[in-house]
């Protein structure tokens, strides 16, 4: 019996020690950090410290989160508008926090060794800040999982060595920063549950390097706006999990290597500008894209036909290549397609006519080709598109009419082509178009009159064709109007006096028509 008393006198004599003195303490050095914190920091419209006050308990302080001994675990700042320099030295002294989230802020200076004291962290989010200086070394943040640092002004050599035992870590963003040139760092090829690696814009320089394919929980590697060269290893074909991947604005050689037809999940992929060649049917593997971006390469051969039953694809840009042969002609029109750009090429053809299916389609750009046939019916109704280019190509027949007044149009360029048939009244509708490009085709009949609707335009150029009839006399009425030119057509009567109502024009060219009478004093 008194055997058992004692036990229990024992048992709240070590209660009243560690269960409420021991936290009490705690709690008020935790207090003042987060006071120091405070004070450092200004905060200029977002009033998150006003709960941050020493009557109140630091865990009911606004975006603290504490753990279940009333340590404070979590400070979650992001996005705050806060400014100034972070004292360290007070948030590294809180033992238990676990997560520090500071990203989109306005925090300057240099961040300090101190940092190497935050030994619990997980989650550390300096991200999107103006920090000047190198960064320190962080080897001792071992239990590091996500790490962002992307955006934040950090320059000289980073501490790549610190990461070679951060074995947890799943997100690194490193990206963004001016560091001094440097490979590829090995650290990284030995943290085997990345899921997320984006060192875009950060002097990255050499080659990719193969064991990169070791990486298999990789989901999203960019590594854009870098210095890479070489190939890009085959054994990026083993990262069958990756849901993006980004080369692009890099100096990469040689040939999309046969290993990506593995990377099925694949919904966005950009080896744009570098310069890449051979053909590009792995992508045809590719079922799952999204977002197909290859543009300014040297890319040869035809277009995969499999990119026809892509049922998720919505841009398509492959411009400025040396591809050949025929686009697939059900190419976008299985998703809410946004854009193709497939200019400068060799394609032939017809322009496939599905890709405003779905209402969706902003731009058009097929220009300089060898695209033959004509325009497709479908996109007279595509009141969503913004630019129709399709200049210098091969196509012919007569414009459907409601290309002419495409609602929200902004450019029609159909310049360089065998198109026939009259510039339809519809262009009444195309309140938004600034630019009418139909040069040299064989384009005839009068001007419609209801040019004069078409309020934006700022430049006509309908030479090198055969309309006939008078210049509309409502042309006055174009007040943006920069360039008219209508040289080498069939038009004839008089100069309209009203063209000197253009009050925007700094180029007029009328030349080789049969127009008659004197030059109007207007
Ligand atoms: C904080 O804001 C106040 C008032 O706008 C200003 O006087 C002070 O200089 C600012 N301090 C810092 C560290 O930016
Ligand atoms: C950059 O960092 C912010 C946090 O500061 C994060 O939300 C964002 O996803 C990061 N972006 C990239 C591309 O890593
Ligand atoms: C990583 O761990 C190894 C083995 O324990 C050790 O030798 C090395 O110094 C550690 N690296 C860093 C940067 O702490
Ligand atoms: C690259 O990073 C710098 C900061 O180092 C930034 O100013 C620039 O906008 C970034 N470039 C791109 C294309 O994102
Ligand atoms: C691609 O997948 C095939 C079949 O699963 C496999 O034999 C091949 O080794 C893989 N290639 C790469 C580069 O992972
Ligand atoms: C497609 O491109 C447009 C224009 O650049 C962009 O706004 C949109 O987010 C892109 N869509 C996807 C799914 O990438
Ligand atoms: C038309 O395309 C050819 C190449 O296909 C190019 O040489 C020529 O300059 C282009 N013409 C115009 C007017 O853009």
């Amino acid at each position: 019996m008194s055997n058992a008393c004692s036990y229990h006198q024992i048992l709240l004599y070590f209660c009243l020690m560690f269960c409420f003195y021991l936290p009490c303490c705690v709690k008020s050095d935790e207090l003042q950090m987060l006071l120091n914190l405070k004070s450092a920091l200004n905060e200029s419209s977002t009033n998150v410290f006003d709960s941050w006050e020493s009557t109140n308990s630091v865990c009911s302080f606004n975006r603290i989160t504490c753990n279940t001994e009333g340590s404070v675990k979590e400070i979650e700042l992001s996005n705050q508008n806060l400014v100034g320099v972070l004292p360290l030295d007070s948030i590294c002294q809180l033992q238990s926090l676990d997560k520090l989230s500071l990203g989109f802020n306005s925090l300057h200076g240099e961040i300090t060794e101190e940092l190497g004291n935050c030994l619990n962290l997980q989650y550390l989010d300096l991200g999107n800040n103006p920090f000047t200086g190198s960064f320190p070394d962080i080897a001792s943040l071992s239990k590091l999982q996500s790490l962002y640092l992307n955006g934040s002004g950090f320059s000289g050599i980073f501490p790549w060595k610190s990461l070679e035992n951060m074995t947890d870590i799943a997100v690194l963003s490193l990206g963004d920063n001016p560091f001094d040139r440097a490979l590829f760092p090995d650290q990284i090829l030995k943290l085997k549950k990345l899921n997320w690696l984006y060192l875009a814009n950060c002097s990255i320089e050499g080659k990719i390097p193969p064991a990169i394919g070791d990486l298999t929980e990789l989901m999203e590697l960019e590594l854009q706006y870098n210095y890479l060269s070489g190939e890009i290893p085959m054994e990026i074909g083993k990262l069958h999990k990756l849901w993006q991947l980004e080369l692009y604005n890099n100096e990469l050689t040689g040939k999309l290597p046969v290993g990506l037809r593995n990377l099925t999940k694949l919904e966005f992929f950009d080896a744009s500008a570098n310069n890449l060649e051979g053909d590009i049917a792995v992508v045809g593997s590719m079922t799952n894209l999204i977002s197909l971006q290859l543009f300014e390469n040297k890319f040869s051969g035809g277009v995969p036909p499999e990119l026809g039953e892509f049922k998720k694809l919505v841009n398509l840009s492959l411009y400025t290549n040396l591809l050949t042969g025929p686009l697939p002609q059900k190419l976008g029109s299985w998703a809410e397609f946004n854009y193709i750009d497939v200019s400068e090429n060799f394609l032939t053809g017809p322009i496939p006519p599905d890709m405003c299916k779905k209402g969706t389609m902003r731009a058009l750009l097929m220009l300089q080709n060898k695209f033959s046939g004509e325009i497709p019916a479908t996109y007279a109704s595509c009141t969503t598109l913004k630019r129709f280019r399709v200049s210098n190509n091969s196509l012919s027949g007569i414009v459907p009419a409601g290309i002419w007044g495409l609602p929200v149009v902004d450019i029609i360029d159909i310049a360089y082509n065998q198109l026939e048939g009259p510039i339809t009244s519809d262009i009444k509708n195309a309140k938004q178009m600034g630019i009418l490009s139909a040069e040299f085709n064989q384009f005839s009949s009068e001007l419609p009159g209801e040019i004069s609707e078409a309020k934006s335009l700022v430049r006509i150029e309908l030479n090198d064709n055969q309309f006939s009839g008078k210049i509309p006399h409502g042309i006055g009425e174009l007040k943006r109007l920069s360039n008219l030119n209508l040289q080498n057509n069939r038009l004839s009567g008089s100069i309209p006096d009203s063209l000197g109502s253009c009050v925007s024009i700094s180029s007029i060219n009328i030349a080789d028509n049969v127009l008659s009478d004197k030059i109007p004093l207007s």
